[in-house]
């Protein structure tokens, strides 16, 4: 370890404020997170900020829409978003919002650097323009028919039925997405980023090897690419009407949201700054000596290796050391998708399991790839019970009750001989462990741990301490044993403090003891009294994760969709807020894992209490028949039901709802009210048959 404290400033991404955080965000934030408080437990000043990313169209349509002003808007998803990380164990040392002075200021400034340095140039554009709500259309707000499937309905910028690319003027028949107006072509005056001057600049920068590199290989591969086809300049400003900042003596213009959003974490540490008496310049400055960190989804990659280190040299600041790029969750295999509930917001997470489970799981399935990362629950209900409830603290529990019992809480002085090899083995894994926290190899570090945690429990079997207690005179040797153990639980605690910080503060209390630094693990905890212990954490249930995705949908259903997202990077990715319409196609695959069948309804009821639904109880040709809740009471009596065929889907997640728990789904169409069909299948098939 470095005698020298390193000065490391670290940022995630800045979220947008119309939407809540998901589990995909919190693969970022975990990430920064456990990275940061590494870094700090191991003795370097790490300042770890953050703030809400609050310009553009999608924010002020959004406030509109809700009839709020977009300082309301924002105000209140601050708020929301703060909580949730909180909830998550985030620890930023400042949570800002772009729309401050700070942030103002500083883009102001920068802009004016690059103006000076003659890399601003300002040309007239065409584009299309809603006449009714007065306002250019951004790509994604215009929609018509794909000029090349001629599929309707399409986005201006890419067709999701063919998945063809195109220019908004090329749709058919285009429409405003905002007040469903033809839009017109209109001339504006649009401010531009030189980043093709930036090129000879932004190869060299790139080019930086080894420990130096600022980005991985998969990453740099991907900048070559762009590089080959050419840096276009950068549109960096939009007219009004406009939630952002006005350009300097350019009224009626404002910067482009994706020119503030990255001076945010600027603006959001110099924040932090003023409140603490911190040194802006002397982290920002272009020869600082102190590490700027940036950790980033892979879908806007674009903007942190070319737009934001381009920005910062030619303004005459330091470019970042590292922008640490991630790939995108995926839940069961497959993209979050609210159909399937599996679309989980932070908030539905934490109404049902503990945070430290999901920071384990990542950091077990985390690497410095850009690989996606796959939430499979099967496996992190597996995981998170084998190794962390199994492995790790069960380790404390199998020594503190005869340490309580019979040693009044008392570790003793000295080790047996297979104990303090069995810790020496630990401590010495404290480097490895350390470069691979550093380097981000998180899936790595967790399986050394695990690893020792095997070591740790061997040495338990071995020992037996519960034997021992029932033989005569093996008093001493017992109280060294617990000790042994207890120093190796306190051991891997050090360890995985990074990733647990609830937990690891319910062990430094058992353990009674100041909060555990890096270097604590070269030293061991002898004739030191602890606490009784108390239970930690407990397994996970499956009816945990049932309820999760059950309460998933029904959030879900209840909300204004938020933005799916799509891994490539897209320049203009600010267009990709306004709707989740790629979670609405889905592909061939998706539909193959519907399972539908034929059911009997051998049994209708009404429900008391509801007046939409009715209790069906469904055979499928299976030795149980399935329960489920049926909204069709408007327009069936129970008893025209039974006897008849139907089609269900029989493997939709099981939900719980006031009644009771509904195992599927039955197919019915018609506008409602008495006009509900439910769908009846010819004579001839059975119950059970699959529906192709
Ligand atoms: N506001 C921009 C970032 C501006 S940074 C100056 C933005 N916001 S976002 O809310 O859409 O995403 C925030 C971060 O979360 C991004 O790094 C993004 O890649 C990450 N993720 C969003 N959805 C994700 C997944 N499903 N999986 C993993 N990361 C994801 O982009
Ligand atoms: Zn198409």
């Amino acid at each position: 370890m470095s005698a020298k404290p390193r000065k490391i400033l670290v940022t995630s991404a800045l979220p947008y404020a119309n939407g809540s955080i998901h589990l995909g965000h919190l693969v970022e934030y975990i990430q920064t997170d456990i990275w940061s408080r590494f870094q700090r437990m191991s003795g370097n000043e790490c300042h770890y900020v953050c703030a809400d990313d609050t310009h553009g169209t999608p924010i002020m349509l959004r406030a509109e829409q809700e009839g709020i002003t977009p300082e309301a808007l924002i105000e209140r998803v601050h708020n929301e978003h703060f909580t949730d990380f909180k909830g998550f164990d985030i620890a930023f040392d400042n949570y800002y919002s772009t729309n401050s002075d700070e942030n103002r200021e500083l883009s102001r400034s920068i802009y004016k650097q690059l103006k000076a340095n003659n890399l601003i140039d300002i040309r007239t554009i065409e584009q299309l323009y809603d006449p009714q709500k007065e306002m250019f259309l951004p790509d994604r707000f215009v929609k018509g028919g794909c000029p090349k499937c001629k599929a309707e309905d399409q986005y201006g910028d890419s067709c999701e039925a063919c998945g063809a690319t195109y220019s908004p003027t090329e749709l058919i028949k285009p429409y405003s997405a905002v007040s469903g107006a033809t839009p017109v072509m209109k001339e504006s005056e649009h401010h531009f980023f030189k980043l093709g001057e930036c090129e000879n600049f932004l190869k060299q920068w790139l080019l930086e090897s080894g420990d130096k590199a600022p980005l991985q290989t998969e990453a740099a591969n991907k900048i070559s690419e762009w590089f080959e086809s050419g840096l276009k300049d950068w549109d960096i400003s939009r007219d009004a009407p406009y939630f952002g900042f006005e350009i300097p003596d350019a009224p009626g213009k404002y910067f482009y949201v994706w020119l503030d959003a990255p001076i945010g974490y600027m603006a959001s540490f110099k924040n932090l700054c003023d409140k603490k008496g911190l040194d802006f310049d002397s982290y920002w400055k272009p020869d600082s000596e102190a590490e700027v960190y940036h950790f980033i989804g892979k879908d806007i990659l674009y903007f942190h290796a070319l737009f934001w280190p381009a920005t910062l040299k030619f303004s005459g600041y330091r470019t970042p050391t590292k922008v640490c790029v991630h790939g995108f969750l995926t839940v069961n295999g497959q993209k979050m998708s609210k159909s399937r509930g599996t679309f989980i917001m932070a908030r539905t997470y934490l109404n049902h399991l503990k945070p430290d489970y999901l920071r384990y799981y990542f950091a077990a399935k985390l690497s410095d790839r850009i690989e996606d990362i796959d939430l499979n629950m099967e496996d992190f209900v597996a995981r998170v019970n084998s190794n962390l409830v199994g492995k790790y603290i069960n380790i404390a529990s199998r020594s503190a009750g005869f340490i309580k019992k019979r040693y009044d809480n008392k570790l003793c002085n000295k080790l047996d001989a297979t104990g303090q090899t069995m810790l020496q083995t630990i401590q010495a894994k404290q480097a490895d462990i350390a470069a691979l926290y550093e380097a981000r190899q998180f899936s790595e570090a967790m399986r050394e741990i695990m690893a020792l945690a095997d070591i740790a429990n061997e040495y338990v079997d071995e020992t037996k301490p519960w034997v021992l207690a029932k033989e005569e005179g093996q008093e001493e040797n017992l109280h060294q044993i617990c000790t042994s153990i207890v120093n190796a639980f306190r051991l891997l605690t050090i360890y995985l403090k990074p990733v647990l910080p609830p937990l690891t503060e319910q062990v430094e209390d058992f353990l009674n003891i100041e909060p555990l630094v890096w270097t604590d693990a070269e030293s061991l905890l002898l004739g030191h009294e602890i606490k009784p212990y108390k239970h930690m954490i407990t397994r996970i249930e499956q009816k945990q994760i049932d309820a999760l995705l059950a309460e998933s949908a029904d959030t879900l259903k209840a909300q204004q969709p938020s933005p799916a997202r799509h891994g490539e990077q897209q320049q203009n990715k600010e267009d990709k807020q306004i709707t989740d319409s790629t979670d609405d196609t889905i592909q061939f695959d998706d539909f193959a894992k519907v399972d539908l069948r034929i059911a009997r309804i051998v049994k209708a009821d009404h429900v008391e209490g509801a007046d939409k639904l009715l209790q069906l109880t469904l055979d499928i040709g299976e030795a149980k028949t399935r329960n489920v809740f049926a909204g069709i009471k408007s327009a069936y009596a129970p008893e025209d039901l039974e006897g008849k065929l139907t089609v269900m889907v029989a493997n939709l997640a099981p939900r719980k709802m006031r009644f009771g728990i509904s195992e599927g789904m039955v197919l019915a169409a018609g506008p409602g009210g008495k006009e509900l069909w439910i769908l009846e299948p010819h004579e001839g098939a059975q119950p059970g048959m699959k529906v192709k």
